[in-house]
């Protein structure tokens, strides 16, 4: 039987649309699990929605709708996105679902028997945002931080979780099996929290049900209580988990909710799986160990600039923002740009140098060269290499080497240093190229061995390339795999069996760019004015309403080909009073396209701006150019034209209906 990986992310609360810290987890999730099932893993990938708790409770509220009805809209935000997205997951679990329910049931009432759980009343603080029972010196860290209006005076009856008497095998875990919450300096922080300073007994009791909601389990036997909502979501990933797949491999979270996944989630599961005779002030038993998460990995926050993104700074990064330039362009840096357990900012600008420099430059440069030199001197057929001289016995050797050192990364889950040395690896061979010259040796008989070296080379390189970041850029990998004339799915390669100087089998195709250039400036300025403001120049007058034509039926209404298009260049067409000349994309292809409103618009305030247009429409020779389409506007007989905006988020290329 082969390994089984299980991966899971944070459940994500329903009560917020997906932004970057979503995507990134999430992303994260995928690019592990196709590279373990690249590695030859059985896979099975978790994610879903954590929808129920007070948060989701008082949003329902606010908004005059109940809380499964918020959940039952918002839910489909992330599902859609994830598989918009071409993401692998196996599962999607969601807090609301029976069989959940069960589950969390289940556990409560098992420990409720094994006097894991107790009731009592709870006298003190409690943190409305963290929902949850506050200590003194918790509640004095609040304080310090301007935080104290959080918190309110309660008396309430509550069931108790037993947390303080995992305390000893908690700190045994971490301290036998350090790789149970990475990076080590967030497994430190745990531990000062468990105890700080070395000292024991600080771990108190936890209290897991509310009578003070109502939208959560009610605890078996007692429905006045609803179980807490971390008891709840952390159980999703037992309550989800497929036959055979237990514990988790890898759980990815971020740093904010480490300490519910590396303190209270082992602890539950101490209780769960533990055996009578297992001595909780004894040594932790390896059986309970081999039931526990694997490896709890927490990263940092995407930040703008030093700020955490928040709903009311309006600073979010939603995922279309990132994946404007397509999925696998969001996905590249996401991995590269995010060194995992730090925070790193994120500027719209640093996100589209990178691109530039590393997917238009870096590895689609090398491609296209390559890919070109195959053609123009071996008809692309590759040829073999013989070494020659000591650089390409280096080249040689490097090349033997990029998959294990780019493997053994990864295994750290290190994939920004796995892809910083995969792309140092690429300049090394653009220096091979400037230094090896091929387009002299191409000139001379006697060197054309030395140029087959060459080439050979840069082909296994660039297939190594395609293996390695297939989990990263599936779509470009599949691409660049076909290009270099090889068959079938780059992701159903193994990276085991991979050998570096295996033989070509195929010819090369002709080399297409891997990743279009961005430019930049066009691209901020377009999302300086998202949408399209009035026209300049506007009368005043009420509005004249134009006779309805006849009735058409649908397929004639459908015979129009309506896209979304973005104007690139604009500019006034001489001698006419009304017409604009401008460059349309339309995403497949650019178009010529004259429009009349020139009066409305200047060609400067166009450029950047994204339009309707009438895509099927026959050519027209207008002033001695062809127009290619026509763009659509509203207006009356006696007002100026208003261009039809789509909506920001639009592509173009995207079909109008
Ligand atoms: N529902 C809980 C998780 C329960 S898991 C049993 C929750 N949900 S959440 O929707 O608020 O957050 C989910 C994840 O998003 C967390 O891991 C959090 O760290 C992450 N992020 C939220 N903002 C983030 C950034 N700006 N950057 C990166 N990740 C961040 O917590």
């Amino acid at each position: 039987m082969s390994k089984r990986f299980y991966i899971t992310t944070p459940i994500y609360y329903v009560n917020d649309k997906p932004h970057i810290g979503h995507t990134y987890t999430t992303v994260l999730a995928d690019v592990f699990a196709r590279h373990h099932r690249m590695m030859g893993e059985e896979v099975y990938f978790l994610t879903g929605t954590d929808e129920h708790g007070q948060k989701i409770e008082k949003t329902a509220a606010a908004r005059g709708i109940t809380p499964q009805q918020l959940a039952d809209e918002v839910m489909p935000n992330f599902e859609n996105l994830w598989k918009r997205m071409g993401l692998t997951n196996d599962h999607f679990v969601r807090t609301t679902h029976a069989q959940h329910k069960a589950v969390v049931q289940e556990r409560f009432k098992q420990l409720l028997d094994t006097g894991d759980i107790y009731k009592a009343t709870y006298k003190g603080l409690y943190s409305v945002s963290d929902e949850a029972y506050v200590t003194e010196t918790q509640a004095k860290e609040l304080q310090t931080q301007g935080l104290a209006h959080q918190l309110v005076e309660l008396e309430e009856e509550s069931y108790f979780f037993k947390l303080s008497t995992y305390e000893h095998w908690l700190i045994q875990l971490y301290e036998k099996y350090p790789d149970f919450a990475l990076p080590d300096f967030r497994l430190n922080e745990v531990k000062q929290f468990v105890a700080p300073g070395g000292a024991r007994g600080n771990l108190q009791d936890l209290s897991i049900s509310r009578t003070s909601i109502t939208w959560g389990i009610p605890v078996p036997g007692d429905d006045r209580h609803v179980v807490y909502v971390w008891f709840d979501a952390l159980l999703n990933y037992l309550s989800a988990c497929r036959e055979g797949f237990w514990p988790p491999t890898l759980q990815l979270v971020g740093k904010d909710i480490l300490r519910f996944h590396a303190v209270y989630w082992p602890a539950f599961l101490m209780a769960m799986f533990r055996q009578e005779g297992e001595d909780l002030n004894g040594e932790l038993p390896a059986r309970i160990r081999a039931l526990l998460p694997k490896t709890i990995l927490a990263h940092g926050w995407w930040l703008m600039g030093e700020d955490k993104m928040s709903k009311s700074k309006g600073n979010i990064v939603r995922p279309d923002d990132l994946l404007r330039f397509g999925n696998d362009a969001g996905r590249y840096f996401l991995l590269r740009d995010m060194q995992i357990g730090h925070d790193r900012s994120f500027s719209f600008e640093g996100f589209m140098e990178r691109l530039n420099a590393d997917l238009a430059n870096g590895l689609g440069n090398l491609a296209s060269r390559s890919l070109s030199m195959l053609q123009r001197y071996r008809g692309g057929v590759v040829p073999v290499a013989v070494l020659f001289d000591d650089l390409d016995r280096e080249v040689a050797e490097q090349g033997r080497k990029i998959a294990p050192v780019y493997l053994a990364l990864a295994e750290k889950h290190d994939f920004s240093g796995a892809l910083d040395h995969l792309w140092a690896y690429l300049r090394y061979l653009d220096g091979y190229i400037v230094k090896a010259e091929p387009w002299k040796l191409a000139k001379d008989d006697a060197n054309q061995a030395k140029l087959d070296t060459v080439l050979c080379q840069l082909y296994r390189s660039l297939r190594a390339t395609a293996i390695l970041v297939a989990p990263v850029m599936p779509e470009l990998a599949q691409q660049l795999w076909e290009s270099l004339g090889m068959a079938g799915k780059v992701v159903e390669q193994r990276f085991a069996d991979f050998q570096y100087e295996a033989s070509a089998p195929g010819p090369v195709g002709e080399p297409k760019p891997l990743f279009q250039r961005i430019d930049k400036e066009t691209v901020m300025k377009e999302m300086a004015e998202p949408t399209l403001a009035a026209p300049t120049a506007v009368a005043e007058t009420p509005v004249e309403y134009a006779p309805l034509k006849e009735n058409i039926d649908y397929d004639t209404f459908s015979k129009t080909d309506l896209r979304v298009g973005l104007v690139i260049t604009a500019e006034a067409v001489p001698k006419s009073k009304k017409l604009i000349k401008m460059t349309v994309d339309l995403g497949f292809e650019t178009r010529t396209i004259l429009g009349g409103i020139k009066e409305a618009y200047t060609p400067e305030e166009l450029v950047g701006r994204k339009i309707v247009v009438v895509a099927n429409l026959a050519p027209r020779t207008l002033m001695g150019f062809e127009s290619q389409g026509m763009l659509l506007a509203a207006s009356d007989s006696n007002s100026m034209p208003y261009l039809i905006a789509p909506p920001a988020d639009a592509k173009p290329g995207f079909i109008v209906k």
